[in-house]
């Protein structure tokens, strides 16, 4: 389970996640979805916030969910002011939104977290109105072992085509995976390996 890794780490996140890519990856996600202001958006195992600080200064309300109690107060901390942040803990089977809530799910460096992806792409789908649009943001397939050992990842990256196919299987239309234009470096604790992996955006609408 990550849930007590990122509940531990929940303090230092902002810092690793720095060291780890850029805001170039939230530009590229947002950017692909076109997202007008005052839609709804759902970010999907939102951490500290990262998509939805983009989200917000775009003028959307945002619904974050995420499993780590740690994370989200963390994040609370950071947005203390903003009310256009709906904060609720959940867990990706089973998601704290009723069907076709919002015009958005995103999800960032999430779904390799999750036990199914497959079903966790159909949780961010149903909660979709018609017409919304569904952007993953995840690494592609790389080999670096240490990435499960030191920071609980449960999947080594995805490839493209999966992840193509499984949007196709819930019905999204429009499908596009692409690159994000970044990559996610990280340092083994060892110092021994160093990890570069590509990012892939997808998009999807219902
Ligand atoms: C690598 S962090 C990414 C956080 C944020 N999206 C970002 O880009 O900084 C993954 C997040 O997904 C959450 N998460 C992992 N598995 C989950 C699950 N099964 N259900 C809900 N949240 C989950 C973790 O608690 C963590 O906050």
């Amino acid at each position: 389970m990550s849930k007590k890794y990122f509940d531990e780490v929940a303090q230092e996140w902002d810092e690793m996640r720095n060291s780890f890519f850029s805001e170039a990856v939230r530009e590229k996600a947002i950017s692909i979805a076109n997202v007008e202001t005052g839609k709804i958006a759902a970010d999907i195992g939102a951490g500290t916030g990262f998509i939805t600080e983009g989200l917000i200064r775009k003028g959307l309300q945002v619904i974050v969910v995420d499993q780590s109690e740690m994370m989200l107060s963390e994040m609370k901390k950071k947005f203390i002011n903003v009310r256009e942040i709906d904060y609720r803990v959940g867990e990706a089977d089973k998601l704290p939104i009723p069907n076709e809530t919002v015009d958005y799910s995103f999800a960032n460096m999430y779904l390799h977290h999750v036990e199914t992806p497959p079903k966790a792409i159909r949780e961010m789908v149903r909660i979709l109105k018609p017409g919304g649009k569904l952007v993953i943001t995840d690494l592609d397939v790389h080999n670096f072992e240490f990435l499960k050992e030191e920071h609980h990842d449960r999947w080594m990256g995805f490839k493209r085509e999966d992840i193509g196919r499984w949007f196709r299987e819930v019905g999204l239309k429009k499908v596009i995976v692409d690159c994000a234009g970044e990559s996610c470096c990280a340092q083994s604790n060892s110092g021994s390996e160093h990890a570069e992996i590509s990012i892939f955006v997808a998009l999807g609408e219902k």
